[in-house]
């Protein structure tokens, strides 16, 4: 046996049965989903109108203290913001470090962008300075945030994170769809998953094929395959489970998760986390960006 078998078959063992499907032999997108798909995004979507309202400094919401003080955000730069689009008359709450990357702006052009019950299973959304860009979500029962570490500024990686919570939430039930045996029997029947990074988990997979169904909702069907049709089983499990309720335009934010309540935003160095779920951080190969959103 080469190494790399040998390897490669140890990780099986360890694992077990619901992770043996990966990794697959097959990519459909060698390069990755952005310079696929996220030109599409931009011309296909737009965000809502919104209004931003700002906090007054010296509260932030319990989850953005927490993950900002987690993520090198010196105690007391917190900035909080309403944004209310005129398709759900509750806000979200998001959160920027004061140094990060992406501008409010930004992050509501990209969040408001996804089909409105789409983007109600996520909580708050939050952005901090990083070098380049990775991003997680928080996936606990009692959570539901998405944190952009560094420039993210590519609807794809939005449609991931957010991705990430509809797996978690999507079916109410608490149980990843990602590790479901619908999901991982679908990925059996396919030859191919979406691209490297889907290779490296059932649920990195799901969250890539959160982005491909995204685009096939706007134009009705999948650009540029190497392998046309390789990866259809679960391009169909997904959209049968999730389709009509959080992928089509249209629909109401009546499922919303409701803010977590407003805290001191003072925080000590060296914060440790709470003991919840988070995916990531996704890392993204060669990131196309389409666009910049002037205000
Ligand atoms: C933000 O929204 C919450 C919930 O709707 C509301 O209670 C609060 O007053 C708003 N804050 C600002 C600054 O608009
Ligand atoms: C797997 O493939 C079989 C045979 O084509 C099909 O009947 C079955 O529905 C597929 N399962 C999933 C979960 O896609
Ligand atoms: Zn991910």
């Amino acid at each position: 046996m080469s190494k790399l078998f040998k390897n490669i078959f140890t990780f099986l063992l360890a694992v077990g049965n619901a992770y043996a499907q990966l990794p697959r032999p097959l990519v459909n997108y060698p390069l990755g989903l952005s310079p696929v798909f996220d030109q599409g995004f931009f011309s296909g979507t737009a965000s809502p109108p919104y209004t931003v309202q700002q906090w007054a400094p010296g509260k932030a919401p319990q989850a953005c203290v927490n993950e900002l003080a987690w993520n090198n955000c010196i105690s007391g730069r917190a900035v909080v913001y309403n944004i209310t689009y005129n398709d759900c008359n509750k806000p979200w709450v998001m959160c920027r470090c004061e140094n990060a990357d992406l501008s409010i702006n930004q992050m509501a052009n990209f969040f408001g962008r996804m089909p409105v019950h789409l983007r109600s299973v996520v909580r708050h959304v939050m952005a901090t300075h990083q070098d380049g860009c990775s991003a997680y979500a928080i996936t606990g029962p009692d959570d539901g945030d998405i944190v952009m570490q560094g420039n993210c500024n590519t609807q794809s990686v939005w449609l991931h994170e957010t991705g990430h919570q509809l797996d978690a939430r999507g079916l109410g039930t608490g149980v990843g769809f990602s590790t479901s045996q619908i999901f991982t029997d679908a990925l059996w029947n396919d030859t191919c998953v979406a691209d490297d990074y889907g290779n490296t988990a059932p649920w990195e997979e799901f969250a890539q094929m959160t982005v491909v169904s995204q685009s096939h909702a706007i134009y009705g069907y999948i650009q540029q395959q190497q392998y046309p049709g390789c990866f259809d089983y679960q391009l169909a499990a997904l959209e049968n489970a999730f389709k009509l309720s959080y992928l089509t335009y249209g629909g109401t934010c009546t499922t919303r998760i409701p803010p977590t309540p407003p805290v001191n935003a003072v925080w000590k160095r060296g914060v440790s986390r709470r003991g919840v779920k988070r995916v990531g951080p996704c890392k993204f190969d060669h990131l196309v960006t389409t666009h910049t959103h002037k205000h």
